[in-house]
């Protein structure tokens, strides 16, 4: 318990930073917790489960409280509004290779470097790259290059908030969340929402599910034709964390897989 409070502790200030960083964030906090539609199973992430033990090892940590995932050994692919611009960047600690943060089987790394996306102005583009101080020996987690993917049931994973307002997790939670087109998201979030740049993801209508505060970053994946892990979005922004009428928003990977390839290779990888 004590252990959990002082990680919770470590992670406030930083869900504050997120919030601010979000117009669309409403700073209260409140209820949205409880039973998800899900046949009154316990639920997590919003409306999750605990992920298997190396279900999800492209999976990472964030040390400002965000997620991210593993694009090349010495690359995270996480979300632009999760870290401070571009350029040579100490800051960040990175937490790989397990579900359960305090794991003593954890991995970590240290950023040297950021790339954030090109022209990000806190809408839409919202994704980076943080080169790590060592290459993580675990699978790297694939992006989408084409719109094809961008359809069906995706995975979300996070160590974020389990309810609106909710805590940190210690522990990775996963949940299922339908793709959402473009024209119901619209409605929900009228100019706020860039179809170009953004992919949506939620459960229309019926809410109990969704990413939260401090899965930021993190990826929304698909299996592939091959059965592959492939990554379709990074969280990015909601209004509120599962409400019936508003989808996650996700920052649209295939969009943006030319200038991911391009910022990696910036990064000398
Ligand atoms: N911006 C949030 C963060 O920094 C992620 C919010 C995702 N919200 C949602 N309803 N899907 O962690």
């Amino acid at each position: 318990m004590a252990k959990t409070r002082k990680y919770l502790k470590r992670t406030v200030a930083v869900s504050a930073a997120a919030l601010a960083a979000f117009a669309l964030q409403p700073a209260s906090a409140g209820a949205a917790e409880g039973p998800a539609g899900n046949g009154g199973v316990d639920t997590k992430i919003v409306g999750g489960t605990p992920a298997e033990e190396g279900e999800f090892p492209f999976m990472v940590r964030l040390s400002m409280g965000c997620g991210g995932s593993i694009y090349a050994p010495d690359l995270i692919l996480t979300a632009a509004h999760c870290v401070d611009g571009s350029g040579p960047d100490d800051s960040i600690t990175v937490t790989a290779g397990v579900n359960d943060l305090e794991d003593s089987n954890a991995v970590t790394a240290q950023s040297t470097e950021v790339t954030v996306a090109p022209g990000y102005n806190g809408q839409g583009k919202d994704w980076a790259l943080i080169k790590i101080d060592k290459e993580l020996d675990l699978p790297a987690l694939n992006i989408a290059k084409d719109a094809s993917f961008n359809e069906g049931d995706f995975e979300i994973a996070g160590w974020g908030a389990d309810s609106e307002g909710g805590s940190q997790q210690q522990n990775l939670l996963k949940a299922t969340v339908p793709f959402v087109d473009d024209a119901t998201c619209g409605s929900a979030y009228g100019s706020s929402f860039i179809a170009e740049e953004e992919i949506c993801a939620g459960l229309v209508g019926e809410g109990g599910v969704d990413a939260c505060q401090g899965d930021s970053g993190g990826p929304m994946f698909r299996k592939d034709d091959n059965d592959a892990w492939v990554q379709v979005g990074i969280v990015s922004w909601g209004q509120g964390c599962a409400r019936p009428d508003y989808p996650g928003v996700y920052t649209e990977v295939s969009t943006f897989a030319g200038d991911i390839e391009e910022a990696a290779a910036g990064l000398g990888s």
